[in-house]
């Protein structure tokens, strides 16, 4: 089977996490870099990719990688590339990309330059000028950083942050993406019993609740390189198969949440019920303020609000002391709270014993750390 370069861009420091992952589906040459982890393997490597990534933002197909500083170089280089063995003669291929600290910056030219190097070369191999573009559509993504050019085919369409099961958000949800990676740092197992006391529209919950169920992310959406062939659309039936295969409905896991928001709770009800997780997650509407912890072993995940303007950064420190109140350093209990405020630990009243960078979007946070269990005093 022929094998395919490929390249699953992510959040900043979520790399490590996705390399394993990506490990773990058996693709080869996995190597990570800032933003983005390369990989190797056939189209059931590159079908189980898309439908099991829980930290991915999206899956490319590579087509070439080379250097340019001029838009002929540009234009050249991605001639020579063999795109007749993607795009057939009726296939759309709109061009989308970016440019990151590089002589060609201007990325419409870009853009433009690759569609017309892209068409020359087609209409060599299919000796026609015209491309009616009513095919399959295969999205050219090309990213130029250092005047490094990557161009490849998209192979996810919609972001595979898109489960299918938010479709109602609320004004600050954490993106499914960077909840998994939160999940997997804290280690999530099929007895796993977790607290989300800001659960919002219930990512975290939900996330935390398809991984404890081994249910694979992108099962019941559609990735757009099952249009691509017949062998492709073959290779993403059977790793659908598979996931469905693996899913452990009956586990121990139990995820609880609750906000200061009715309206939250009833949205993390209603995204759990469509994620297929209802039957493991509850939630209520609680003031953390009036948090209790439970008298079990537990692990608390959480992306407090943080605010944006001076009233409501007060306002968020302030609930960054209650938190420490409240969470207690016990046995048995854990705290994985991110947050952008640099001084959540003092607000909170005691170091982490473990952070680790993410990125909210383009908001640099921390993922603040508590596990080492101690005896109350
Ligand atoms: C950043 S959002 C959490 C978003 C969530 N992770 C999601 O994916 O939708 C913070 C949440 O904290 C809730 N909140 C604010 N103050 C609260 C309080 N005192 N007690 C409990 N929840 C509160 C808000 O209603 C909001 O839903």
């Amino acid at each position: 089977m022929k094998v395919y370069k490929m390249v699953a861009p992510c959040m900043f420091g979520v790399e490590g996490i996705l390399a394993d992952e990506l490990k773990r589906l058996g693709a080869l040459n996995v190597k990570s870099e800032n933003g983005r982890v390369f990989f190797e393997g056939d189209c059931n490597i590159l079908a189980a990719a898309n439908i099991n990534l829980r930290t991915a933002e999206r899956v490319i197909l590579i087509v070439g990688m080379f250097k340019a500083t001029t838009f002929e170089e540009l234009f050249e280089n991605t001639t020579h590339l063999p795109w007749e063995d993607f795009i057939g003669s009726k296939d759309a291929f709109p061009v989308t990309g970016y440019s990151i600290s590089s002589q060609l910056h201007s990325v419409p030219d870009c853009q433009a330059i690759i569609k017309k190097a892209i068409v020359k070369r087609l209409s060599g191999k299919y000796s026609i000028s015209w491309f009616e573009e009513i095919g399959p559509v295969h999205k050219i993504r090309f990213s130029i950083q250092k005047n490094n050019i990557l161009v490849g085919i998209d192979t996810s369409g919609e972001g595979l942050h898109k489960r299918g099961y938010r479709a109602n958000s609320l004004l600050a949800p954490i993106k499914e993406t960077l909840a998994a990676a939160m999940c997997y740092t804290a280690r999530i197992y099929p007895d796993t019993m977790l607290y989300d006391p800001f659960c919002g529209s219930g990512t975290i919950l939900i996330e935390s609740a398809l991984m404890a169920k081994n249910i694979a992310p992108g099962i019941r959406r559609y990735f757009s390189a099952e249009k691509f062939s017949e062998e492709f659309k073959t290779a993403f039936a059977a790793k659908r198969k598979e996931a469905i295969d693996k899913i452990q409905q009956n586990v121990e896991f139990r995820a609880f949440g609750s906000d200061i928001d009715k309206a939250a709770v009833d949205l993390t009800l209603q995204n759990a019920k469509k994620a297929g997780v209802s039957d493991v997650i509850s939630a209520k509407a609680c003031d953390v303020k009036n948090f209790v912890l439970p008298e079990d072993r537990m692990l608390l995940i959480t992306n407090p609000p943080y605010g944006e303007r001076l009233l409501d950064i007060e306002n968020a420190q302030k609930l960054y002391s209650v938190m420490g109140e409240k969470f207690e350093r016990l046995q048995g209990k854990k705290y994985f709270i991110i947050s952008p405020n640099d001084d959540f630990e003092s607000f909170f009243g005691r170091p982490a014993d473990k952070r680790r960078k993410l990125y909210n979007g383009m908001i640099k946070c921390q993922l603040y750390m508590y596990f080492k269990n101690e005896f109350r005093k």
